[in-house]
């Protein structure tokens, strides 16, 4: 399995399986065959809530021989309600629970928004903290005093542009970890990924097949599917190879882990054999250049005027 190391000497493994909208009973039977077939990180979330599956399926891999904990990466997120820094060790350690363990390797700061205790997801304004009464720095600083207790071993963020993690270094004056967005050829991200390169963050690529599977609330009318497009699916058929899994290897290529979500066994697999390809240059090309922009994921729904971010100043 190939890696990448993080800035604070831990190191990624490549290619990950993503669980967010996996139903609970699948998502245990699909961590448990990922980390049969070879898989070693595993992508959690609090919000997900299927951790004590996820863990569930860890546990079986670990008592069936097929992988030891210590060579399993798992990654979880500190959800928006626990972003009072007197929260953050509560929200850590609800996933620990969930998960049945005593480490999470990568801990990320799920979203730059802070909802009030108890907010599951939000439906007033009043279900935020005010960006100015409670910093991401504040928060930052809270989930790093989590590694010197020993329940995490690294600290990321997720969903931050560069402008957010520019602040974040600056009041915190520490370098995260990890940075985990969404990343495809529709939304390639250079900037950040340039930025991230030059500051030594490492970024995951969440949704790097299009996520499909969204909630229907969550879609746009008439959007772009990833993997029907066109040119992918041209470089697909003249490399022998699935759509999803030139995506796959692209991503890797980009010096980015990527974390697809599969609950299919014969998908699960076809997505960890994609981590061997070797993209040419000239396909790289073709999908550096796709020339389409589309972004799949955005929290449209919590920009609220005068409380947090606005489209323009979400992903700057
Ligand atoms: P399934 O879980 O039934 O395999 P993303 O990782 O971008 O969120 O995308 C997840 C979606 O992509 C799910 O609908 C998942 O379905 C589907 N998917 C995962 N792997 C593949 C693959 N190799 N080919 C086609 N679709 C896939």
């Amino acid at each position: 399995m190939k890696n990448f190391t993080l800035n604070d000497g831990n190191k990624i493994p490549a290619l990950g399986l993503g669980t967010w909208k996996s139903q609970a009973g699948d998502a245990y039977q699909a961590v448990k065959e990922a980390l049969r077939l070879g898989y070693r990180h595993i992508d959690a979330a609090w919000i997900y809530q299927n951790e004590a599956e996820v863990g569930q399926g860890i546990h079986e891999a670990i008592a069936e021989g097929f992988v030891k904990r210590q060579d399993v990466f798992v990654t979880s997120k500190l959800w928006n309600s626990f972003h009072d820094p007197k929260d953050v060790e509560h929200g850590c350690r609800e996933s620990l629970d969930a998960l049945g363990l005593d480490y999470i390797d990568l801990y990320l700061m799920h979203w730059p928004i802070a909802f009030r205790p108890e907010t599951f997801m939000p439906q007033s304004p009043d279900d935020f903290w005010p960006l100015s009464s409670l910093p991401l720095s504040k928060t930052f600083n809270a989930m790093l005093k989590l590694k010197a207790l020993g329940l995490v071993k690294s600290v990321g963020v997720s969903n931050f542009s560069v402008k957010k993690l520019d602040q974040l270094i600056a009041e915190s004056g520490v370098v995260p970890a990890v940075n985990q967005v969404e990343l495809h050829p529709y939304n390639p991200q250079v900037e950040l990924l340039d930025y991230c390169r030059d500051h030594g963050i490492h970024l995951t690529a969440y949704s790097p097949l299009g996520s499909g599977d969204r909630p229907e609330s969550m879609k746009a009318q008439n959007e772009p599917p990833l993997l029907e497009n066109a040119n992918i699916n041209e470089i697909a058929v003249s490399a022998g190879l699935s759509p999803a899994q030139i995506l796959l290897a692209w991503a890797i290529d980009r010096g980015t882990s990527t974390i697809p979500k599969s609950t299919n066994p014969n998908r699960i697999a076809e997505n960890l054999a994609a981590q061997a390809y070797v993209l040419s240059d000239a396909d790289r090309s073709k999908l550096d250049n796709i020339g389409i922009q589309f972004r799949y994921v955005s929290p449209q729904q919590w920009f609220i005027p005068g409380v947090t971010y606005q489209s323009d100043d979400f992903w700057d």
